[in-house]
């Protein structure tokens, strides 16, 4: 056997590959800021901007081009306060970003995150209780209402991210109650307690100010519970569940996709994106590694792709 007659040239490559990328795997986030006028570089995260609402029809229309079809959604409020009054408010930063959106595309698939720790002076994902501990509980009632507000304004999929338990459950029942029968939820499911997340949380300011997220996100060192806890999502009724981060846990994607027939769509966080992202532009790595990286993830097992690399990856697939 010569394995090598399937490698000798880029066509025979191209005929035999088993892992394909394409624009519509990818979910592009966007990050939403007040003020007009506004396309400004992330300092953590170089090639990443933040934008105002009255800037977001171009970045729509240019992701639209490249055949990118679905956008993930983090408002950053000006206002912060205890209970995140601004995450749910009918006029707050995500709506207006939604309505904006769908004006310049309808078709486009608009994906909000669902969390309150931009909006919370403390910056923890939840409410917390009088001990200062996250109250999982309490905190449903907000989520619902966050998810609540995004779908009122067109929200096509809400994505829960602040690991409470129960809040597949308590935000389909909302939604459902209110009419909302077609709004999906992509639950955060495997979300664990990551170091990567570092440059995401300096772009959405959005570090809990005490303590740290263990208490509610995943201990890196879990497998088992990464099945738990798609198994919990998809009985209480998600569309679509999630890992995250992408890299450390390729492991997990697979047994995950293995184990559920829902589609995974898995997160290639900030800090993987600046990692490759400052090693390409020091000329450590050449840029192939980026793409080398993402099929990676997509051989893993992911269905959807959650990355900051989806546009300059697709100007690169041509
Ligand atoms: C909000 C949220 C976070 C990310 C997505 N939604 C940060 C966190 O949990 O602290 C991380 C995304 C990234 O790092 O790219 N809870």
């Amino acid at each position: 056997m010569r394995p090598r007659r399937l490698r000798l040239n880029e066509y025979i490559r191209d005929l035999a590959r088993e892992t394909r990328l394409h624009a519509k795997d990818f979910i592009y986030p966007i990050f939403v800021v007040e003020g007009t006028g506004i396309k400004r570089e992330i300092p953590s995260m170089p090639g990443q901007y933040h934008f105002s609402i009255d800037m977001l029809s171009e970045e729509i229309k240019k992701i639209e081009a490249l055949n990118i079809r679905a956008a993930l959604i983090f408002g950053i409020p000006e206002k912060k306060d205890a209970l995140g009054r601004e995450s749910y408010a009918k006029e707050g930063i995500v709506p207006r970003a939604v309505g904006e959106i769908k004006r310049a595309s309808s078709q486009m698939i608009v994906v909000t995150d669902v969390c309150m720790c931009s909006y919370t002076d403390h910056g923890h994902c939840g409410i917390l209780n009088d001990r200062g501990q996250v109250d999982n509980d309490k905190t449903l009632l907000y989520l619902q209402n966050i998810a609540l507000s995004h779908a009122n304004a067109g929200a096509d999929i809400v994505a829960p991210s602040d690991m409470m338990d129960g809040r597949v459950q308590a935000i389909r029942r909302a939604l459902d109650e209110a009419g909302f029968t077609n709004t999906a939820i992509m639950s955060y499911s495997v979300k664990y307690a990551s170091n990567f997340y570092s440059p995401f949380r300096s772009a959405a300011s959005s570090a809990p100010s005490i303590g740290n997220r263990k208490s509610y996100q995943m201990d890196c060192a879990n497998i088992n519970e990464a099945l738990k806890v798609v198994r919990l999502d998809e009985n209480e009724g998600a569309d679509i569940v999630m890992v995250k981060p992408a890299l450390a846990y390729l492991d997990v994607v697979r047994k995950v996709k293995d184990s559920t027939l829902l589609p995974v769509a898995v997160y290639n966080v900030s800090g993987e994106y600046a990692m490759l992202k400052h090693a390409v532009s020091a000329g450590i790595l050449p840029p192939e590694a980026i793409m080398e990286t993402i099929i990676s993830i997509k051989r893993a097992g992911a269905d959807i792709i959650i990355t900051y690399f989806a546009k300059e990856l697709i100007e690169e697939l041509g």
